[in-house]
């Protein structure tokens, strides 16, 4: 990694919080991905409950929301992105079945069985792939589903430079045949798996960041620490046109046996 290029872990929580709660998603991801993960999955009536974990300000919660029955409730660590999420969920009327509450996905506060289906955009990889799905999976009754989007390497080999820009931001990286096998192995039938296209980074993700980027250098001009971090963003976005071919997002839909 360059000299002047920061890791990810290296910048404070709270600027990471007030940079990502003014985007739509706090991910790569599009409402036609969401919906087409969630067409594989069966048997959701009023009845169900449903998680959406590390949910953020509920960009893909709410469209998922739209789309099914039942009770939606979304976790994630930080109050702000519950702040927003809760007032998406009053704005769209929904409300009264979608809430956001504080937690940990290491420390869910579900019974046992209790879940239709865990759903989890972009944020698994805050516990680990492997990790999350085997301590998710006690919360789903049996036949229930889990359904998450996660980084993945889309080849055996690639590039040194973008080989180590993934080691350093996430090592759990892993290619798609891997991350099917370890969901296999965590108890569930991998039912499906499908890469998220390129628009849901260039459109959904790294073209709003375009605007906020200037609009966030100027309301916090000569702080260094802002503009650090702008300059890692911009770099990973740049990293991301250029081995685009290697990795992306891909979503891993499983139901639990
Ligand atoms: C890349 S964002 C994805 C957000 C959203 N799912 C989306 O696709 O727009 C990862 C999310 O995980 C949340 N997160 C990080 N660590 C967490 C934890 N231990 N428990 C719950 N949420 C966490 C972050 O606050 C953030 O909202």
């Amino acid at each position: 990694m360059s000299e002047d290029i920061k890791s990810i872990h290296e910048f404070d929580i709270a600027l990471l919080c007030e940079y990502f709660s003014n985007l739509e998603r706090q991910g790569p991801g599009s409402p036609e991905v969401t919906l087409k993960a969630l067409s594989f999955v069966e048997n959701l009536t009023q009845e169900s409950k449903i998680a959406d974990i590390g949910c953020g300000s509920g960009g893909q919660t709410m469209i998922l929301s739209q789309h099914v029955e039942g009770q939606v409730t979304g976790v994630d660590l930080f109050p702000r992105f519950i702040d927003l999420f809760n007032k998406n969920a009053a704005s769209l009327k929904l409300d009264d079945r979608v809430k956001g509450v504080v937690g940990s996905m290491d420390n869910l506060s579900f019974q046992d069985e209790e879940l239709d289906l865990i759903w989890s955009e972009g944020a698994i990889y805050n516990i680990g792939f492997e990790k999350g799905l085997q301590e998710w999976k006690r919360f789903l009754k049996r036949g229930a589903y889990v359904a998450v989007s996660e980084v993945s390497w889309f080849t055996d080999e690639r590039p040194a430079e973008i080989e180590e820009f993934w080691q350093d931001a996430y090592p759990g990286i892993d290619t798609i045949a891997n991350k099917v096998g370890q969901m296999q192995k965590a108890g569930y039938v991998p039912v499906a798996s499908f890469i998220l296209p390129e628009n849901c980074w260039t459109e959904h993700f790294y073209a709003p960041q375009v605007k906020l980027d200037e609009k966030f250098l100027k309301e916090n001009q000569g702080n260094k620490a802002v503009e650090e971090f702008i300059a890692n963003q911009r770099h990973e976005a740049q990293l991301y046109y250029k081995y685009k071919e290697y990795y992306g997002y891909v979503f891993y839909i499983g139901k639990k046996i």
